[in-house]
């Protein structure tokens, strides 16, 4: 089928490369000619493994292509998808405004005589769908054939490839049998299940189903906070409630909090959505103060054992917001070492990935920076491991001591083994467990 993608960031590149490896014709818009420039000349703007060879590859085989005009990818395609950003707002409500301007667009370029399905990827609130509608109709005068359908997109982050080729589930949701059926044949070729559902149902999955994850995490790490109260273990009663079937053990790994560009901002999304309706969904107000307070009493054990931290030399391990990405947007471990430095600590960084973005957006501005993790825990007085990379699972605990000037070892992530980090005579702490 022949595709059009609206907005190559992470949601609609990896889309449109997938897409384009099961059989089908697509083309890539965004307005940022820098960007569509740099994927014509064959430079992938984000990192994703598995995606620059995909992108290659359909490339190559004259699957893929990229524009800047709207026009010409809207009058190729039969579907046409919306990705484009919607960013939270300082209350916390989603800004609509690409999504708004996109349906303008679109509808500027719609004909007669040639039927499109406009399908909304981006999260976006419950009836937003049909606004959408209605402003595609406002706006195209000709009186142009479409229908507007919800498809939420689940892909993580640092897994984006393989999440969308080999997806649990696909949801559809439309109120026309024209424009399931042609979904319904783009996505036959991944062999999935999929869940058709009325517009209002798909947008609220998307939101209902990242606020439950992020609950889960804020439960886990409620539970840890009993858990250094009481002297019990954390992984192991993650453990014993994960083998329920009913409720799994992912999702249950304690640490200083969940991070990224979708929980922070789609919860505090799902909080205003609740409110605007005049049903407030007060329990996501409380998985929002869990999350920052794990944070807070993680420093407070760093000052805890540092008793002062001005001036005092703090390595810290991870700016990611999770391993295998480069992504830093409201990661967790950014927010750590800006804690530190704004109470004067001197603090070093290393990340496998993300450092070159933390410093391009001045994320970490007071902090230095290091090319390896070693050399970030040169003389410091404490280390910080604040992601989960595996490489810092695997880095000589008897060279890393050698090189501190105190062994003071805080994982944030519960990454390494308690017994074997203070086999090597670090003084360890973690999180939920002694
Ligand atoms: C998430 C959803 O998983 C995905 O379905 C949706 O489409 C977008 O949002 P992503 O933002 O890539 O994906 O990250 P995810 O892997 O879900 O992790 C989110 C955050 O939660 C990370 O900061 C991670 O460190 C944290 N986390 C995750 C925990 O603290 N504990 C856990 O057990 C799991």
């Amino acid at each position: 089928m022949n595709i059009c993608i609206i907005g190559s960031g992470y949601v609609g590149l990896v889309s449109g490369a997938c897409f384009a490896e099961v059989g089908h014709h697509v083309t890539c818009v965004d307005n940022d000619q820098r960007k569509i420039d740099a994927l014509l000349a064959g430079k992938v703007p984000i990192y994703e493994p598995g995606l620059e060879e995909l992108i290659h590859q359909n490339v190559s085989a004259k699957r893929l292509q990229f524009t800047t005009s709207t026009a010409e990818g809207v009058s190729n395609a039969e579907v046409v998808f919306i990705a484009v950003p919607t960013p939270p707002q300082p209350d916390g409500s989603v800004d609509l405004s690409y999504i708004e301007k996109v349906a303008r667009e679109i509808a500027a370029v719609l004909q007669p005589g040639q039927y499109r399905v406009i399908v909304d990827k981006s999260t976006v609130p419950v009836k937003t769908g049909e606004k959408v509608a209605d402003t595609i109709r406002r706006y195209n005068k000709t009186g142009a054939e479409f229908d507007v359908v919800s498809n939420p997109e689940f892909l993580r982050e640092g897994c984006a490839v393989s999440d969308l080729m080999k997806p649990d589930r696909i949801v559809i949701g439309g109120n026309s049998e024209r424009a399931i059926a042609l979904m319904q044949k783009i996505y036959e070729p991944f062999l999935a299940p999929v869940l058709v559902t009325d517009i209002n149902s798909a947008e609220l999955i998307k939101h209902a189903a990242n606020s439950f994850l992020a609950l889960k995490i804020s439960y886990i790490n409620a539970v840890a906070q009993i858990c250094e109260a009481s002297g019990a273990n954390v992984e192991k009663v993650a453990d014993g409630i994960g083998m329920d079937r009913r409720i799994g053990r992912n999702f249950l790994n304690a640490g200083i909090g969940y991070g990224g560009s979708c929980f922070p901002k789609d919860i505090a999304a799902f909080i205003a959505i609740s409110e605007n309706l005049g049903v407030p969904f007060t329990l996501l107000k409380e998985v929002q103060r869990i999350n920052r307070t794990q944070r807070d009493r993680f420093i407070a054990k760093v000052r805890e054992a540092l008793w002062v931290l001005k001036d005092k030399k703090i390595a810290v391990w991870g700016l990611t917001f999770k391993p295998d990405t480069d992504d830093v947007r409201s990661s967790v471990a950014v927010e750590l070492v800006n804690d530190l430095v704004a109470e004067g600590a001197d603090v070093t960084v290393y990340d496998p990935k993300g450092t070159e973005k933390a410093l391009e957006f001045k994320l970490i501005e007071g902090a230095k920076t290091a090319s390896s993790p070693l050399e970030a825990a040169r003389d410091a007085e404490a280390l910080i491991i604040a992601t989960e990379w595996k490489p810092f699972a695997a880095v000589d605990l008897a060279a890393l001591k050698s090189i501190m000037h105190t062994p003071l070892l805080f994982d944030g992530r519960n990454l390494l083994d308690p017994e074997t980090a203070r086999s090597f005579g670090f003084t360890y702490t973690s999180i939920g467990r002694e």
